[in-house]
């Protein structure tokens, strides 16, 4: 059977540094803490946690002076002063683009002006952005909230984005934002890895027979690449080989896949050394 595989599939940039940074220090010293899931994925997070790592949701679950492994997605300063203060050794796997951030936030911040995230408030990588500001942004989901939200035109506004929201509704978002506030700066923060990953799995299902999705059932980034591929071909979502319907596959001669942000090169890797064994 013949397989395609996406150009752009599975771990991002960020991701991909992050889960190197943490494995080379599980090798080094086994026994340390992560704050949170490292990664949306059950396979991955039960292959770290066989090597040693211990996932916490609190920082007080964590013993003084032991090692602590905070996720690409990032956290809020109090997080850094509350390790300092456990003498909590730091293994900062924060993805760049989202220090960037954090660095915009504090900088205007400190400046007194009034922080603005367009992003969803639930989402870890905003909680550690609004942890930059003393958790006082102001956090946009949708287009409804700028009407239920209060804002005062006397104080200058700095607006920053969640890294993988949706281009559109930020632009629509802005110009809303634009046409309210009169002193309002952007700094459109998203990263294209998300959007890569979705054009090349558009791509690739335009060439194939059928697409088969590699990721987690709660990953939303896989459950768009699933809706995106459906609209062209017959789409397959699967965690691992074993959810493979292999007499359905057979009815198909190419194969593409893809993966979500969060799966990591060896599942992808086994999914496809199977397809290509039948
Ligand atoms: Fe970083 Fe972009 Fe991935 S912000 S974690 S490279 S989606």
């Amino acid at each position: 059977m013949n397989v395609k595989i996406a150009k752009e599939a599975g771990f991002c940039f960020g991701v991909k540094r992050a889960m190197k940074m943490a494995w080379n220090e599980l090798e080094t010293n086994g026994d340390i803490y992560a704050l949170g899931p490292i990664i949306h994925n059950k396979q991955a997070v039960s292959k770290y946690e066989e090597k040693g790592l211990k996932t916490v949701e609190i920082i007080d679950s964590i013993p003084n002076f032991k090692n602590m492994i905070i996720r690409s997605h990032g956290v809020g300063e109090k997080v850094y002063k509350d390790a300092n203060e456990k003498q909590i050794n730091v293994v900062d796997t924060t993805c760049p683009y989202v220090k960037k951030i954090h660095r915009i936030v504090k900088t205007y911040h400190d400046k007194g002006y009034e922080i603005i995230v367009i992003g969803d408030s639930k989402h870890p990588e905003v909680i550690g952005i609004n942890g930059w500001c003393g958790d006082c942004a102001k956090i946009i989901k949708t287009l409804d909230d700028l009407d239920s939200i209060k804002f005062d035109n006397s104080k200058k506004h700095v607006v920053v984005a969640q890294t993988t929201i949706n281009l559109e509704l930020y632009n629509e978002i802005i110009s809303k934002l634009d046409k309210k506030l009169d002193n309002i700066r952007f700094n459109n923060t998203i990263c294209s890895a998300t959007k890569v990953r979705q054009l090349s799995a558009k791509e690739l299902s335009q060439e194939v027979d059928c697409m088969v999705v590699v990721g987690g059932k709660h990953s939303s980034n896989t459950q768009k690449l699933v809706n995106i591929c459906r609209e062209t071909v017959e789409t397959f979502a699967i965690e691992t080989k074993q959810d493979l319907n292999i007499d359905k596959l057979k009815e198909y001669q190419l194969i593409g896949i893809t993966a979500g942000a969060s799966t990591p090169d060896w599942i992808i890797e086994d999914v496809v050394e199977f397809i290509e064994s039948i």
